[in-house]
């Protein structure tokens, strides 16, 4: 199996992963709730991953971080945590994820919020056009920080300066990990993150960054393991955003992984995502019928996604070929960016994304495109 789906989730962990998530298993895991010897553990394990995170991101206070399940969680927890009610104006890109698009509609719908979608320019997210549609009533600037579908990574820093003081939400999905953030902390207001792609973690994990300007409602509220005493869920973070009890497991994988991307360092993952990423596209250049979508990105404007369709294919066909004729494993559809998709005129079939993460190999790389250029010369059928 050759697998470049590293956009969806990240494969194969470092072993370390694994090993910790067993670990953990193998104990009581009651982080922040019983005082005995292994809820004191467990809280060390929770309070490990924190501080992982805290390091990646650059971020001074880490009880700020909270955990949950997954981005989607993070990014629902800002966005409606938020209580942006009638008439406030919210901005994101057009290259935001169903995990923004949805909520932000909900929001539009339910609430009155004035939610508006900056166009692209041809696949690329500009400072100036978030700008150019401040207002007064401007609450928010929802940010995809790369496109899942071409890669494009958005100018985040300059769309935050440009932006007035005006709150930025960073959706790091496709970037934690495999993006240098470590200064994160300093500009950015809200930052979510999810810790089964790039941070090499397991399934079920991932969170949000609240700096001190930010005050969010809960969402959801329950046990805390605090303030036991009060029918009134815990105001301060974590607890706040953190009902209910920790995925310990996971959490004792996602320390694992950030400390082994802490110790490889993020630079260095990026480089070797980027060359993969660049021998590839050399690759399938001279294959015909093959169509890279979106902008023409250079190594510092994107990340190592690289989305294309085969004259004649189906994106879903393609990857269906790719994986029963190769065993190479890529993403088909609309990978839940249907507003990009629109942008790119590959609205409904979708594309074929190829994602590369930090184990994939040059060799790999080269079967890749020798699949694509078999199937391209009628291979398959
Ligand atoms: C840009 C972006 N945002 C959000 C998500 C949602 O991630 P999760 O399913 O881990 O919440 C993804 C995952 O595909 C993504 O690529």
């Amino acid at each position: 199996m050759i697998y470049f789906d590293n956009g969806a989730t990240s494969f194969p962990k470092p072993p370390q992963v694994a090993s910790a998530v067993m670990a953990a298993l193998a104990a009581p895991a009651s982080p922040g709730r019983s005082g005995h010897a292994a809820a004191m553990s467990a809280g060390r394990t929770v309070h490990r991953a924190r501080k992982a995170m805290a390091r990646l991101f650059g971020i001074k206070d880490n009880s700020r971080l909270c955990f949950g399940p997954n981005v989607t969680w993070a990014l629902n927890a800002a966005l409606f945590g938020l209580n942006l009610q009638k008439g406030d104006h919210v901005l994101s890109g057009t290259l935001e994820h169903n995990s923004t698009a949805r909520p932000l509609d909900r929001l539009r719908r339910e609430r009155g919020v004035d939610w508006e979608a900056v166009p692209s320019r041809g696949g690329r997210m500009l400072a100036e056009d978030f700008k150019s549609r401040l207002r007064p009533e401007t609450r928010l600037i929802v940010l995809n920080h790369a496109s899942n579908v071409t890669g494009a990574l958005a100018p985040a820093r300059e769309i935050k300066e440009a932006a007035g003081g005006v709150p930025l939400l960073l959706d790091a999905a496709q970037t934690a990990g495999s993006v240098p953030l470590d200064d994160a902390g300093d500009w950015v207001d809200l930052l979510a993150f999810t810790g089964h792609k790039g941070l090499l973690g397991p399934t079920g994990t991932g969170g949000l960054y609240v700096s001190p300007e930010i005050e969010l409602l809960p969402f959801s509220v329950g046990g805390s393991g605090s303030r036991s005493e009060s029918l009134e869920h815990p105001g301060f973070l974590p607890d706040a955003l953190e009902a209910g009890t920790a995925n310990t497991h996971g959490l004792a994988g996602l320390a694992a992984g950030v400390e082994y991307l802490l110790e490889r360092g993020v630079p260095a993952v990026r480089e070797h995502e980027l060359g993969l990423a660049g021998l590839f596209l050399e690759k399938i250049g001279g294959v015909p019928g093959v169509s890279v979508q979106g902008p023409k990105l250079g190594e510092e404007d994107r990340v190592a996604a690289v989305s294309l369709n085969l004259a004649g294919w189906s994106s879903s066909d393609l990857a269906a070929a790719l994986e029963r004729e190769h065993g190479i494993l890529v993403r088909p559809g609309l990978h839940c960016a249907p507003l990009t998709h629109r942008e790119l005129g590959t609205f409904p079939g979708g594309s074929a994304r190829f994602s590369f993460g930090p184990f994939n190999t040059a060799d790999e790389i080269a079967a890749g495109a020798r699949a694509l250029a078999s199937l391209a010369a009628g291979g398959g059928r």
